[in-house]
């Protein structure tokens, strides 16, 4: 299969950038924190594509970011191309978010970004991620904290909470926004509920009634059509894409074009093609201990462009080291069909 971008041009549509403090967000197309995927490599793989607006790192440690060399920390490496950039903070504390938003000053962020959203127990455990919803004294600490320390754009992830109706999303969003976060992320699931659950798109436009500052969508957008359903259910301001666009690095290219009229030049790339620059990238720019789990962790998504893809993915997923996997994925691409 060859992956052919040329997006409809939809007069009807317009892009409707969004600005936060001084960053222009065009089109609103945000790429999802994901830890083990949305480092350099898979970034530029999918700017190569065009229609981002706003690229992200995954989840960092703020106790342990400050400690990192940016030079070498697969988590901080970074190419001039790579922006706009949001850096996502994970936190259970407010008082070590302000020597970590110095470092994400040193290393020129474009965006500071809180955690609240993650349902990992090994997060919750230490009181970070979605279990900040139920701690919101401590998460108006910590946004109150930030906002005091940087003038960036800032913005917090979240999910829907633990139950429905209580009231207590408006008001822990309202609190977000009284406390000076500029955007607002919300992956459309409750706290405990997996990805096998529907999105409950919905609930983000109950969100967006209680506030005034942008709201992104998230969650379950895999394609054009999803995108235009999400968008009318929730009324959101933008969208935001996570395992879809690691599936699809040009997803982001196809919904800008068509969703929002945006004109991205044509590509014509082979999905091998995408594998091998993805292996380059991570060759050219990451310690040999970094590289082969992230081979693995973005083969697991990207194998799904393929009918018998759980064969790509379970060949890569067994493979000892780079050459091996790469040699074990070109048979299986020289003996797929496409
Ligand atoms: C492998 C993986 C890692 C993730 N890591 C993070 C993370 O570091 N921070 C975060 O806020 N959410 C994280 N998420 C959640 C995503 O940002 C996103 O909310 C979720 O995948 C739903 O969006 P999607 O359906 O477009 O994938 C992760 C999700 C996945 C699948």
């Amino acid at each position: 299969m060859n992956v052919s971008i040329k997006a409809e041009m939809n007069v009807q549509t317009q892009p409707q950038a969004i600005q936060v403090r001084n960053l222009v967000i065009n089109p609103p197309l945000l790429l999802a924190p994901m830890a083990g995927l949305t480092h350099s490599a898979l970034r530029r793989i999918m700017i190569g594509f065009g229609g981002v607006g706003l690229l992200s790192t995954e989840m960092l440690s703020v106790k342990s970011l400050p400690t990192e060399n940016p030079r070498v920390s697969p988590y901080l490496i970074r190419t001039e191309r790579e922006s706009p950039l949001s850096y996502q903070l994970l936190t259970s504390t407010y008082t070590q978010i302000g020597r970590a938003i110095d470092a994400l000053h040193a290393l020129k962020a474009d965006a500071v970004d809180l955690n609240m959203g993650c349902p990992s127990t090994a997060v919750g455990k230490f009181g970070a991620g979605v279990v900040l919803m139920d701690r919101p004294d401590e998460a108006r600490r910590i946004v109150a904290e930030a906002r005091k320390r940087t003038a960036l754009p800032l913005s917090a992830k979240i999910r829907l909470g633990s139950d429905a109706g209580s009231g207590k999303l408006k008001t822990f969003c309202s609190m977000l926004e009284g406390e000076g976060v500029d955007m607002l992320a919300v992956h459309a699931r409750f706290r405990h509920e997996p990805f096998a659950r529907n999105p409950r798109w919905a609930h983000i436009a109950e969100i967006k009634e209680c506030i005034k500052i942008p709201v992104i969508a998230n969650g379950g957008v895999f394609s054009v059509e999803d995108a235009e359903e999400c968008l009318r259910v929730s009324g959101a301001d933008g969208l935001m894409l996570g395992r879809g666009a690691v599936i699809r690095p040009w997803l982001f290219s196809e919904i800008a074009g068509t969703v929002y009229g945006v004109d991205v030049p044509k590509r014509v790339v082979s999905l091998p093609d995408i594998y091998t620059a993805f292996i380059e990238a991570l060759n050219a720019d990451y310690r040999p201990i970094y590289r082969l789990g992230r081979l693995k962790a973005f083969t697991h998504y990207f194998a799904r462009n393929y009918q018998f893809g759980h064969s790509l993915a379970s060949r890569v997923q067994s493979s000892s080291s780079m050459d091996e996997a790469r040699e074990r994925a070109g048979t299986f691409f020289a003996n797929t069909k496409e």
